[in-house]
């Protein structure tokens, strides 16, 4: 199978398996131990809650992140362009799966090539910090960029994945030096990303040195790699490997924490298992900007765009009550609003 091929096909089973099968990570986000205090005299009315941000650029309506997800097929192309109009429509931020397939065969651009649909929202373009190890450099990266116009460049670090693939690109040593170069020419900013397994404090840490402008924590107890790579597997002892890291990372919240203490500076967003408007207001409390959401939207998008809408319209309102019953009438005091670790 040549090198696009694979990529193509395991794409299209990612897909299948995430709508099909439970991926879930034996951990939880952690978020269940947190709650906000109830505010009986809110001194708001609900209709003025304020959900919109200025965030690179652009205007964000409600703090809701379409996380990275797909792109390199037909089917893909579908939901990145569903995804897209609803993005459209209810003014969030969104991004597009790893470009790698259309780096590889420029003819798959299309599948990622949602601006058309999406003039104005914030779009992340996305690729595997890996591969600067396998023959990336600055030049793929813009070309990543390009392709769908994003405003900015998500690097994801899926390290344990890619360790339990059987065709799994492992050499992650020396990439940090990689990413440094990447951000310091690159014209638009580079966030780094996890997919499931969270950042620790010291990683974290080494990355805004490195010159990240900011982190989507991806953390524990939602999707989990290793149980999607579990239904992949070739052979019974390649199940077992997989199997084995069901419990693995650390969980959103805790990740969240570790990397908003270590590197303050930074733009932060929460995803890896948020399941409602009150899981992303408590990311905020928790210091993101944005909470994001993947398998989720993935189910939603495979229905139709109206559902999608359906569905960012529910969190989003889900969202806004919760704000007024905390009594955070904007996202900057929701940030400012403690919570109760139970
Ligand atoms: C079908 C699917 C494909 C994904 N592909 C990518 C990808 O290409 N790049 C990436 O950074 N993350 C990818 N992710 C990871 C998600 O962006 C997210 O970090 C992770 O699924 C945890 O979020 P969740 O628990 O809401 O699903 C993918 C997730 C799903 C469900």
């Amino acid at each position: 199978m040549s090198k696009v091929t694979q990529i193509k096909s395991r794409k299209a089973s990612h897909i299948r398996i995430n709508l099909e099968e439970d991926v879930r990570s034996g951990l939880t986000t952690g978020l269940e131990r947190f709650r906000f205090i109830h505010q009986a005299v809110p001194e708001l009315n609900l209709a003025d809650i304020d959900l919109t941000q200025d965030l690179f650029g652009k205007k964000i309506k409600a703090p809701i992140l379409i996380s990275s997800m797909t792109g390199g097929t037909p089917e893909a192309e579908s939901l990145n362009r569903t995804l897209a109009e609803a993005a459209q429509e209810t003014g969030l931020a969104l991004g597009v799966g790893s470009q790698r397939a259309a780096i590889e065969n420029p003819k798959l651009a299309y599948t990622f090539q949602i601006r058309p649909y999406a003039p104005d929202i914030l779009l992340f373009a996305n690729l595997g910090a890996v591969q600067l190890n396998y023959g990336y450099g600055i030049q793929h990266c813009q070309r990543a960029v390009d392709m769908v116009q994003a405003d900015a460049l998500i690097l994801h670090f899926n390290a344990l994945q890619e360790a339990v693939q059987p065709e799994g690109d492992t050499n992650f040593a020396g990439l940090l030096d990689k990413v440094e170069k990447v951000c310091k020419v690159l014209p638009v900013p580079v966030i780094a990303k996890e997919v499931g397994w969270g950042f620790s404090a010291k990683a974290a840490r080494r990355l805004a040195d490195a010159g990240v402008a900011g982190i989507d924590v991806a953390g524990a107890g939602g999707t989990s790699w290793s149980q999607v790579e579990k239904y992949r597997a070739q052979n019974e002892s390649q199940a077992r490997l997989a199997a084995a890291f069901v419990d693995w990372g650390i969980p959103t919240s805790e990740a969240l924490i570790n990397v908003r203490n270590s590197a303050p500076e930074l733009i932060l967003f929460a995803s890896g298992g948020l399941r409602s408007g009150i899981d992303i207001a408590k990311c905020i409390a928790l210091g993101a900007r944005l909470g994001g959401m993947a398998g989720l939207f993935l189910k939603a998008a495979s229905q139709s765009v109206e559902i999608t809408i359906q569905t960012i319209r529910e969190i989003r309102r889900e969202i806004q009550v919760c704000m007024f019953a905390a009594g955070a009438g904007d996202l900057t005091q929701l940030q400012h609003t403690e919570l109760v670790k139970l």
